[in-house]
């Protein structure tokens, strides 16, 4: 820092604990949630030997939770897919681990690839469905921690059959 910056210490920072903020043990911002996916997805023996494929059934694992938020493990096989939702009152982070999932919503296509993230509010609405070839895996931060996920009709079907109006 030169003689000529607006900011300037004078003396040893150090010397004033109550100015530094201690690290925060859990997540509490979308960006700190995002940090923690990235931070996973780094550290794959953190989850890479939880990871289970269920062709029969969508696998998913609950890999912690904090206060206020929970994170989960999903695999998908190749053809497996969610089905239009939303996640209730929780916000989100989607964050592709492993394999390629692609993600639909009224605005259309999106292909995630490994370390792809997609951080979303109370409300959002999307179908995630694996097109490729190879299983992927999928890491899901909700927070709050989720309650319920309704599943909404898809649109070609919301045309021809009576029944609520979903967006
Ligand atoms: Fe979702």
């Amino acid at each position: 820092m030169n003689s000529d910056s607006d900011l300037q210490i004078a003396g040893d920072i150090l010397e004033v604990p109550h100015l530094l903020q201690p690290p925060r043990e859990h997540p509490a911002t979308v960006a700190e949630f995002a940090g923690l996916a990235r931070s996973l997805a780094a550290d794959r023996s953190q989850w890479e030997h939880l990871v289970a494929y269920d062709a029969t059934s969508r696998w998913y694992h609950r890999l912690r939770t904090g206060p206020g938020y929970e994170v989960w493990l999903l695999s998908w096989v190749p053809g497996q897919g969610s089905g239009p939702h939303d996640h209730g009152r929780s916000s989100g982070v989607l964050t592709v681990l492993d394999g390629v999932l692609t993600e639909r919503t009224e605005r259309g296509t999106r292909v995630l690839a490994a370390g792809s993230q997609r951080v979303f509010a109370p409300g959002y609405v999307h179908d995630v469905v694996n097109d490729a070839l190879e299983p992927a895996v999928s890491l899901h931060i909700y927070y709050p921690g989720l309650t319920e996920m309704p599943m909404h009709t898809p649109r070609c079907e919301s045309r021809t059959a009576p029944g609520p109006v979903t967006a």
